[in-house]
C-alpha cells in the first residue's frame, strides 16, 4: 500500500536521484541525451532540492511505498506566475504552480500518482489558493490524460527549454470549487 508524506531537509538527496531517474520520461521522443544529461546536472543537485526544502514558497511531497522507499514526488510553487503565456492563460488567484509530479515506471498505472496528486491538491488547499496550474508537454500523453482524470484542464500554451531545444506544453489549471461558485 502506497501513502505520501511531506518531504523535510533529510530528503534532499532522495529527491534529487528521484528526480535525476525521471525527469526523461517527460520530455518528447527525440529530446537530445546531452540536453536531458545537461539539464539534469544543471538542476537536479543537492544544493538545489536543499534549498527548495528550506522555501517556504514552496511544497514537496513524497509518494512512499509500503516499506517507505521513496516511488515518487510532487513540488508546489506558490505566488503568481512569472512566464508571460501563463499570466495571460492562469487568471486566478491566489494560484500555485505545480512545477514537479513524477513517478517512477514501475508504479505507473498502479494508482499512486492519484494518491500523490490528491494529497498535493489538499496541500495547495490548505495554503488557501483558489486554482492550481502545470506545464505538460503537448506530447506527454500519459500525463495529459492524467492531468485530465485529476480535474485539470487545458487553457493555454507555452514553451519549455531543456538546454537549446524549444519544447511545446499545454498549460492545464485546475480551480477549485469555491472559487468557481464565486466566478459564477
Ligand atoms: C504522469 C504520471 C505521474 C501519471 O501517473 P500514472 O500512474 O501513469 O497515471 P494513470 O495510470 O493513473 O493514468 C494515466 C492514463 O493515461 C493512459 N495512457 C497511458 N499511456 C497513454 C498514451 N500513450 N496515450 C494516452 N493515454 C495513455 C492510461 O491508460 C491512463 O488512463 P486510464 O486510467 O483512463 O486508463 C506518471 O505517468 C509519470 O510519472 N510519468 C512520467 C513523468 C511525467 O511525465 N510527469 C509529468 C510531467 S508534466
Amino acid at each position: 500500500m502506497v501513502s505520501t508524506r511531506t518531504a523535510t531537509a533529510d530528503d534532499a538527496a532522495t529527491l534529487a536521484t528521484l528526480a535525476a531517474a525521471t525527469f526523461a520520461l517527460a520530455c518528447p521522443p527525440g529530446t537530445a541525451q546531452e540536453h536531458i544529461d545537461a539539464f539534469i546536472a544543471e538542476h537536479f543537485t543537492l544544493d538545489r532540492f536543499t534549498g527548495y526544502l528550506a522555501d517556504p514558497g514552496r511544497a514537496l511531497r513524497l509518494l512512499v511505498d509500503d516499506d517507505g522507499t521513496a516511488i515518487g514526488y510532487t513540488m508546489l510553487v506558490f505566488g503568481d506566475p512569472i512566464d508571460p503565456d501563463v499570466l495571460a492563460a492562469v487568471t486566478h488567484r491566489p494560484t500555485a504552480e505545480l512545477s514537479k509530479l513524477y513517478v517512477l515506471p514501475a508504479s505507473h498505472g498502479a494508482g499512486g500518482a492519484r494518491t500523490l496528486m490528491e494529497a498535493t491538491l489538499d496541500d495547495a488547499r490548505s495554503r488557501g489558493v483558489t486554482s492550481v496550474w502545470l506545464g505538460v508537454n503537448q506530447q506527454n500523453a500519459r500525463a495529459i490524460r492524467f492531468y485530465g482524470k485529476s480535474g485539470f484542464a487545458v487553457v493555454g500554451t507555452k514553451t519549455f527549454l531543456v538546454g537549446p531545444e524549444r519544447h511545446d506544453d499545454f498549460v492545464m489549471e485546475q480551480v477549485f470549487g469555491d472559487a468557481l461558485r464565486q466566478a459564477q
